[in-house]
């Protein structure tokens, strides 16, 4: 983990708040300083313009059509969306729709699985699909030498550096979509009059003329055009998930963040847990950022790092796969590093609508915030299980780490937390849930108020 300090100076130095309380790591300060942020955030988000969240451009328009494209697997029953959903999933126990959509695999919150089913019915992905919400401002994968570890990236490991880069992986994952070559896909690609349409114009590729190759395996090589257009294809998927509808900022804690809301008590000793006690904002970042335009950037609760918090195994995924070595099992990052020191490490995850993208952890062996919240607090005091399907998991103890390599115990592990704190702790998760003005009923935010950071630009920023 990293703390963002230099943000944190350059969010003091726009708002004039003296540079010494931005730096301590004192939780009195950070709320002082956090309070002075919202007073002033109040008058300039008053005084600003409002523009409705849509679709803005040709390019986004088609990142749409694409993400929800199950003609582009190998079954045609599977897109993206099948697996980052765009409607909100059920909610098992009321058997209504969730707030609003969480963009994991709704598979996993109605029928409790930790992992995802492929476009092949027989195949089984070995990790929790993550929320696509806010994967947008993670920062290219980086190694960041001042603070000497890696930063950015997507996927639990960070092996696709951006978002661009990742979305040309998922159709050819055997486990996943399943086609068998880029020439496949723009084969599919060109049964879409739309696709013939937009390409042509947005990029001027000509799907028309590309040869048709439905079965082509990899190692037939394609016209080049095939590149240029698979290229196009992951473009305008990347340009739809840096949209607001991934990127909304209408959670309570938002509104809360410009003033227009309070926290609930109970939220309010979760948050300032958080902060201090729990420890959790030192890899969650609560600090507000700066966006290039000068803008305040509400947090987005992670600073895009990798640690091991030393995750039992999951023996209820299909297979019982091995462990994943996360960052340090990469071929790359191996290479240089002999001494395995990324090995275990997974990226710190947004906790932006976490209360709705259950289950929790690389590996989903966590069923509630309550359960890993526990994790967080007692991994290192509570007895011993054998493993997650022992009916004392959590109870009576917890499982060893599925990679004892390069636990954190530092900053985890052995909270001292009072079962209400950490009840508390996960009342406060609940409020970074979006759509707050239509689930919230609050009069202070009806249906309809739009984010408070609705003039903030997204990525890519200019
Ligand atoms: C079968 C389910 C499935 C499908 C289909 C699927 N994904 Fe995923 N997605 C996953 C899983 C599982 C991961 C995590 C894999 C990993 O980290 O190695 C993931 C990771 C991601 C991430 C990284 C998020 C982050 O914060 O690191 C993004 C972005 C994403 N997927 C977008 C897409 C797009 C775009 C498509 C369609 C082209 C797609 N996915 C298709 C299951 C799926
Ligand atoms: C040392 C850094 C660090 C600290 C401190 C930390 N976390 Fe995390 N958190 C992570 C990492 C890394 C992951 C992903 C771990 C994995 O899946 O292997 C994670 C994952 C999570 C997830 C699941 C995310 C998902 O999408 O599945 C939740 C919820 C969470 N943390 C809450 C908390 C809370 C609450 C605290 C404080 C009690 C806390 N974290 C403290 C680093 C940290």
């Amino acid at each position: 983990m990293t703390r963002r300090i230099l943000s944190a100076a350059v969010v003091a130095m726009m708002l004039a708040i003296p540079v010494s309380t931005a730096f301590s790591r004192d939780n009195g300060p950070r709320l002082q300083r956090l309070e002075t942020i919202r007073q002033k955030l109040k008058g300039f988000l008053n005084a600003s313009g409002i523009v409705t969240p849509r679709l803005q451009t040709p390019e986004e328009l088609l990142g749409f059509l694409l993400y929800s494209d199950k003609n582009l697997s190998i079954r045609r029953n599977q897109s993206c969306a099948s697996c980052h959903q765009l409607t909100p999933a059920i909610d098992p126990t009321t058997k209504r729709p969730l707030p609003v959509a969480g963009f994991i695999d709704p598979d996993n919150i109605q029928r409790g699985t930790p992992v995802s089913t492929g476009s092949l019915p027989d195949r089984f992905g070995t990790l929790n699909a993550p929320s696509v919400g806010y994967a947008a401002f993670s920062p290219f994968f980086h190694w960041d030498a001042a603070e000497g570890l890696y930063v950015g990236g997507q996927f639990w490991n960070g092996r696709a550096a951006t978002l661009q880069e990742q979305a040309a992986a998922p159709f050819l994952n055997t486990v996943e979509m399943a086609m068998p070559s880029k020439w496949a896909v723009v084969t599919r690609l060109k049964e879409d009059p739309r696709y013939r349409v937009l390409f042509k114009n947005i990029y001027e590729i000509d799907l028309e003329h590309i040869a048709e190759h439905e079965n082509a395996s990899a190692t037939q090589t394609p016209p080049p055009a095939v590149f240029a257009a698979y290229d196009a294809m992951t473009k305008a998927i990347a340009a739809f998930e840096k949209t607001r509808a991934f990127n909304r900022f209408t959670s309570k804690f938002d509104y809360f963040l410009a003033g227009q809301v309070e926290l609930s008590v109970k939220e309010q000793r979760g948050f300032e847990l958080f902060n201090g006690k729990a420890k959790c904002a030192a890899c969650h970042i609560t600090e507000p950022g700066i966006a290039p335009d000068g803008s305040v950037q509400p947090p987005l609760f992670t600073d895009f790092t990798y640690d091991n918090i030393g995750l039992p195994r999951n023996v209820n995924i299909p297979g019982n796969p091995e462990p994943s070595l996360g960052l340090g099992g990469r071929s790359d990052i191996a290479a240089r590093d002999s001494a395995g020191g990324d090995i275990g490490k997974h990226k710190v995850m947004s906790l932006r609508n976490i209360a709705i993208t259950a289950p929790y952890g690389h590996n989903g062996v966590f069923k509630t915030l309550e359960q890993i919240t526990h994790f967080y607090n007692t991994r290192d005091t509570l007895g011993f299980v054998a493993d997650n399907k022992d009916p004392g998991f959590g109870v009576s103890g917890w499982p060893d780490p599925e990679v004892t390599q390069n636990v954190n115990r530092d900053e985890l592990g052995n909270l001292g937390l009072t079962a209400t704190e950490e009840s508390e702790l996960v009342a406060f998760m609940g409020t970074l849930t979006d759509g707050y003005p239509d689930w919230g009923r609050d009069r202070n935010v009806p249906p309809g108020t739009p984010s408070p950071f609705i003039q903030m630009p997204l990525p890519p920023f200019p």
